[in-house]
């Protein structure tokens, strides 16, 4: 299998990058009502919302390719959407694999890339939120020095989801890792 390429996506990338997050959305979150699986897909993840979310400054969005097709993508974010989390950190938004490039080392390279980026501006601790039922995401997650601070619930359609809310200090010790 040809090495993955990373790279900032373009306008153009949406409609692929969102049939790509269509159909790897449902690898992070338990089986839900199709309805509500459907309903978040066309809210959340059209290729319209992507191209949005590629066009706002305020998102990293990266993709990786291998044979020209979309294999994983994430985004990150430098501002924070929670009044309980204070203005400087950043957030890790989305982080999906193809399920053929799981323990490649795909996802270190994209979370490196996505950090590398970040803390160029400068070092700032990171946040994310994960399905709490996804065991494998937060054994990658607690590798790369994120720890559970709390609980939230994310909506897929109708249906509420509990969420860990996990945060990553900006140490020294941690940036060095990558
Ligand atoms: C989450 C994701 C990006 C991680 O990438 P990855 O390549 O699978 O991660 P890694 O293999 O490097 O690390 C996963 C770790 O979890 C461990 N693991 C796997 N299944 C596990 C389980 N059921 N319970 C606990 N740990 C588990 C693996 O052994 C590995 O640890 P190790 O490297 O010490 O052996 C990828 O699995 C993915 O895209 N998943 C589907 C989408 C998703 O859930 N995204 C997160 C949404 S927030």
């Amino acid at each position: 299998m040809p090495t993955p390429a990373i790279r900032c996506a373009t306008a153009e990338d949406a409609p692929p990058l969102a049939a790509f997050a269509a159909r790897v959305f449902p690898l992070g979150c338990p089986v839900t009502d199709p309805s509500d699986l459907e309903s978040h897909i066309a809210s959340e993840l059209s290729p319209e919302r992507f191209r949005a979310l590629i066009e706002d400054p305020n998102l990293l969005v990266l993709l990786a390719e291998s044979s020209q097709s979309i294999v994983a993508y994430t985004i990150a974010a430098r501002r924070s959407p929670h009044p309980a989390i204070p203005a400087t950190p950043g957030e890790l938004r989305k982080l999906y694999l193809d399920p053929a490039h799981h323990g490649t080392g795909l996802a270190d390279a994209l979370l490196h890339c996505a950090l590398s980026t970040l803390n160029a501006e400068i070092p700032r601790p990171l946040w994310l939120s994960v399905f709490s039922g996804n065991p494998r995401a937060i054994a990658f997650y607690k590798k790369w020095g994120f720890e559970v601070i709390g609980e939230q619930i994310f909506l897929v359609g109708t249906d509420p989801q509990k969420d860990f809310l996990m945060r990553r200090p900006a140490s020294a010790e941690l940036i060095a890792q990558y």
